[in-house]
């Protein structure tokens, strides 16, 4: 053929049921042919009935809603006992979907499939933390050779959604509040995962931003304020990870199903960004036939979870009738295709066989070190000493079992899992506006890599002694008779609620104040889905961010107290002094108790207006004149590190160079941040480099700005403006940092999206 092929765009074999098409006479499996080639040959052999099995997916396992099609045994042998399943097409070798939930390692929710243990990374938000794309790239690979050895091809994981609400039940599944930094790490996350020939996603589109009112609400915001945020990041990860799908979400947007949203999913997505992909929905996101085809879904993920078959028999009278054109029903088929084979699932079929655990909690640990952020160490308290003969307080949050993990369809069953390890949280009451509310109550998977074995093996000379916490006065004794004391604290979050505010839930802020009253040495180690408040600040020398830590969080929390790392995360997420000082104080039309009140009183439509547009997280503290407890972007180290010689230079963007010097005694990596300020509109961070410095060393960075990070996005005109004019540069090492200013001309300009 000499590299050259001619697709006849034809339509679908006029035949109930085609013959077998033998292996050596499918053109299709020509790998030097471009994808869309390929899908077109396969697509030009296929029935319309057999368009249908790839549209129409069902849940991952043999679970028969009323109404939808049989499950027939071909299809029960094929049920991959996770999230989801698209049969495959043997007639023309085309391999199944094999789906599995994926943002944190392949997920085992539920314990569907007893016993299969699989290495659990730190939360995604830990990753945003590291600030390293390297690492975000390490973990999605080692997910993707876990799933190709358990037999999945497909991972739902890329979670984009900005953390606007941090409230959010899913803030922890996400890569924060920029959309710069969000867009980074999780597109080298998928990268890293696609990298492995495991067609990944990218998730939830758009505007997810909040769990318990996720199916009814609707996220409403303008256009330009969209483009500038939450839009922005999906744009930066699809440009860099190229997923094979995006998944739409559960909420409306301006009133629009997202599953449905012809601006949305054709005009923005397949249109300005041009993605060649495929749209799937979220399971149970689907709310129409007709209306779902025509304005960009092109695959039902799961017709047990709508309300309907939406993609099977009404799909197919629809085409029948003409309401949907046979074009539309190929493109969709070959938009699937097209990703199967620009991903590797044809030529590198996924083999089921052993997993690495050594080598992939190696990632996981590796991950933890670089993404757990120290936030306060008074009277250098850390790192602690390994050699000194000292008396060591433990207490909380189960810290003699293991580290906890976010709920949800995300979660994995670590390595070393045991029921055990599945401990319950959650429950009690909370007073607000002077009303009393019951809270949900719940159970948290913790994974096997326990704070308290790993200290005691870091300081073998130490007595170290463990309280639960949930005692507060046997918490102070022990406390008063040790020479110091570290309070572990939880904050659990899970997918579908939202945690009704950023307080320690219990009566762990009752906790730490007594322990730090009883011993004038207390560290507190966090660990949290996202930001919360610390009303005991002052009375403690040392505050660690462990967030989620991950399957060898122990290890990591250890070695970070210890000083065999040194700290180097830095916050992904502002944190607020309190609630109030948020965009919205309290989720609105939600009810403390989680559930929804509904505009008007309807539990049905709920519009949440995001009325802080664009300024999310530390946008709007900076708008606001607001002084956050820790601002995005802050993080301390062992050592110290300068910012000299910030030298900018403008045009039609902006370039930066500039020196980072460790002016400390111990070799550290910091995180040097680039925020600009332009003539009109809100200070975005626009560029971030992560350093490695021995003591005393120097090294020069070079960053140039992204020019949409410069831009107001003009919705009428469907443009990116650069205003003329001179741009306020900071350099430093986080959002309120001016360790070096500078400024620079801009051109005008404007940017196609
Ligand atoms: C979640 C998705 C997930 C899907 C399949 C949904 O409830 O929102 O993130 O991929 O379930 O488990």
């Amino acid at each position: 053929m000499n590299g050259k092929v001619c697709v006849v765009v034809l339509g679908f074999l006029a035949v109930a049921a085609g013959a077998q098409v033998p292996a050596q006479q499918r053109p299709w499996m020509n790998a030097s042919l471009s994808p869309d080639a390929r899908a077109d040959l396969v697509l030009n052999q296929m029935t319309r009935d057999e368009a249908f099995i790839l549209i129409d997916g069902y849940f991952g396992m043999p679970y028969q809603a009323a109404n939808r099609p049989l499950l027939t045994a071909e299809i029960k042998a094929q049920m991959p006992m996770s999230a989801g399943l698209i049969p495959g097409i043997p007639r023309l070798g085309i391999p199944a979907l094999t789906e599995s939930d994926a943002s944190l390692g392949v997920a085992n929710g539920g314990n569907m499939r007893p016993g299969d243990t699989a290495t659990a990374l730190p939360s995604s938000l830990l990753t945003a933390a590291t600030f390293n794309p390297e690492q975000a790239f390490a973990g999605g690979s080692m997910i993707a050779r876990e799933a190709r050895a358990k037999g999945y091809n497909v991972l739902l994981a890329g979670g984009t959604n900005l953390a606007r609400e941090p409230r959010g039940g899913r803030t922890f599944e996400y890569a924060g509040e920029d959309p710069l930094l969000a867009g980074i790490m999780v597109g080298e996350s998928i990268r890293g995962i696609q990298s492995q020939a495991v067609l990944s996603t990218a998730k939830h589109f758009a505007l997810n931003d909040q769990e318990t009112a996720r199916t009814v609400m609707s996220a409403n915001i303008s256009d330009a304020d969209a483009r500038e945020s939450d839009l922005l990041a999906f744009e930066i990860a699809l440009e860099r990870g190229d997923p094979g799908a995006i998944m739409c979400s559960y909420n409306r947007v301006n009133n629009n199903y997202a599953c449905e949203d012809h601006y949305l999913l054709t005009e923005i997505l397949k249109g300005d960004w041009g993605y060649r992909g495929f749209v799937m929905s979220d399971w149970g996101a689907v709310h129409s036939t007709v209306a779902a085809a025509l304005n960009g879904l092109d695959q039902e993920s799961s017709n047990g979870s709508d309300r309907l078959d939406y993609f099977g028999p009404p799909l197919k009278e629809a085409v029948a009738k003409g309401q949907v054109p046979e074009t539309r029903l190929r493109n969709m088929v070959h938009r699937i295709l097209r990703s199967m084979f620009a991903k590797g699932l044809f030529d590198r079929p996924v083999v089921k066989g052993p997993i690495d655990v050594d080598a992939d909690l190696a990632v996981a640990q590796t991950a933890a070190e670089e993404g757990i952020v120290l936030l306060k160490n008074d009277k250098a308290v850390l790192p602690l000493s390994m050699a000194k003969r000292q008396k060591i307080a433990v207490i909380g949050a189960h810290a003699d079992l293991g580290v906890p993990s976010g709920g949800g369809s995300s979660q994995v069953l670590g390595i070393g899992h045991s029921k055990e390890l599945e401990v319950p949280t959650g429950g009690g009451t909370r007073v607000i506006a002077g009303e009393t509310w019951t809270l949900p109550r719940d159970t948290v998977v913790l994974h096997a890599s326990a704070p308290l074995t790993e200290i005691r093996r870091m300081a073998p000379q130490a007595k170290v002694t463990y309280a639960a916490g949930d005692d507060i006065a046997a918490a102070v004794a022990l406390a008063k008779k040790s020479d110091l004391a570290i309070v572990f604290v939880h904050q659990h979050m899970r997918e579908g609620v939202d945690v009704i505010d950023l307080s320690l839930p219990g009566n762990q802020d009752e906790l730490i104040a007594a322990v730090a009253a009883a011993n004038p040495h207390t560290i507190v180690v966090l660990e949290t889905g996202g930001p919360v408040t610390m009303p005991w600040l002052d009375k403690v020398d040392g505050v660690v961010e462990a967030w989620y830590s991950g399957n060898r969080g122990g290890a990591a929390i250890a070695r970070i107290l210890f000083g065999e790392v040194n700290p180097s995360g830095r916050l992904p997420v502002t944190f607020p002094i309190t609630e109030s000082q948020l965009p919205h104080p309290i989720i609105t039309g939600q009810r403390p108790d989680g559930r929804i009140i509904g505009t008007n009183g309807s539990p049905t439509v709920y519009d949440v207006i995001y009325n802080e547009g664009s300024k999310v997280g530390y946008r709007w503290f900076e708008d606001q004149k607001l002084p956050p407890l820790f601002p995005f972007g802050y993080g301390l180290s062992y050592t110290s590190f300068a910012y000299e010689g910030l030298k900018v230079t403008g045009g039609n963007t902006l370039a930066f160079g500039f020196d980072v010097r460790n002016t400390g005694t111990r070799a550290g990596k910091t995180v040097a941040q680039i925020y600009v300020k332009p003539p009109y509109g809100e200070t975005r961070l626009v560029g971030f480099s992560k350093v490695d410095l021995a003591p005393g060393e120097v090294k020069h960075v070079t960053l140039t700005a992204d020019p949409r990070l410069l831009a107001m996005f003009d919705g009428d005109a469907n443009i990116w403006r650069v205003t003329d004019g001179e741009y306020q540069v900071r350099l430093g090492g986080s959002a309120t940092d001016k360790a070096a200013t500078a400024s620079a001309h801009v051109n005008a300009g404007t940017i196609r999206p």
